[in-house]
């Protein structure tokens, strides 16, 4: 059994409020919020205005994935904005222990995210201080790229990790998670899976809610 969390970039955003409604009738519990600076991404969005606004318009845990440069000055705008679970990169400007411990001190969910280049032992020494572990399985920037294999590998490496840790830690992937991959990221070790246009573009989302349910 996996977790969904259908990542907002990947949804209509001019009908934003009946793609949410459509995941909540298909049972999914979380949402996925990009934010993106243009800096530490090449791309732009959306900021804490715009989890406020999702947040007003459902109870669905907020998995709010922060591709900043310098998270830090943003972490109080984002837990008043209502983030249930906020993640970070470890490739960040700012000290990822230093942000982690801000999150936490807010009482909101932390998360540590790694691009593709970042081997999964650079992290080991956080997972403390986690309770999500995110690894991205393309550049952070887009929606709609191709899941990259040579990312997949580190999810029974952290997998251990985690075990090893004695926590429980949430392993999440991102990037090119399709109805077509999901069983195989399922079975290295991810028990969340993002999905923007895999769920938002499908002919048939319930098959992959069924899907990760382990019904498919
Ligand atoms: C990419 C974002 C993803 C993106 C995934 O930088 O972090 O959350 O929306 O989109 P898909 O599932 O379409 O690859
Ligand atoms: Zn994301």
């Amino acid at each position: 059994m996996t977790i969904l969390s259908p990542s907002i970039l990947g949804a209509d955003l001019l009908r934003l409020g009946e793609e949410i409604e459509k995941t909540q009738k298909l049972g999914i519990r979380w949402l996925h919020l990009d934010q993106m600076d243009g800096l530490f991404t090449p791309n732009i969005a959306f900021g804490p205005q715009f989890v406020q606004a999702v947040r007003k318009k459902t109870d669905q845990f907020l998995d709010v994935h922060l591709m900043l440069e310098y998270p830090m000055q943003y972490i109080e705008d984002f837990v008043a904005a209502g983030s249930d679970l906020i993640t970070i990169h470890y490739e960040a400007k700012d000290d990822p222990e230093a942000t982690l411990r801000a999150i936490r001190a807010h009482g909101v969910k932390t998360g540590l995210s790694i691009k593709p280049a970042t081997p999964p032992e650079a992290i080991e020494h956080l997972l403390p201080l986690c309770d999500l572990v995110l690894v991205m399985t393309v550049q952070p920037g887009y929606g709609g790229q191709t899941l990259r294999d040579d990312c997949v590998h580190k999810l029974p490496v952290l997998r251990e990790m985690i075990k090893k840790s004695g926590r429980e830690i949430y392993l999440e992937v991102d990037g090119g998670i399709k109805l077509g991959n999901m069983a195989r990221v399922a079975a290295a070790g991810a028990n969340v899976l993002v999905m923007g246009t895999g769920l938002f573009n499908a002919t048939d989302p319930e098959a992959v809610v069924r899907a990760a349910h382990g019904e498919a």
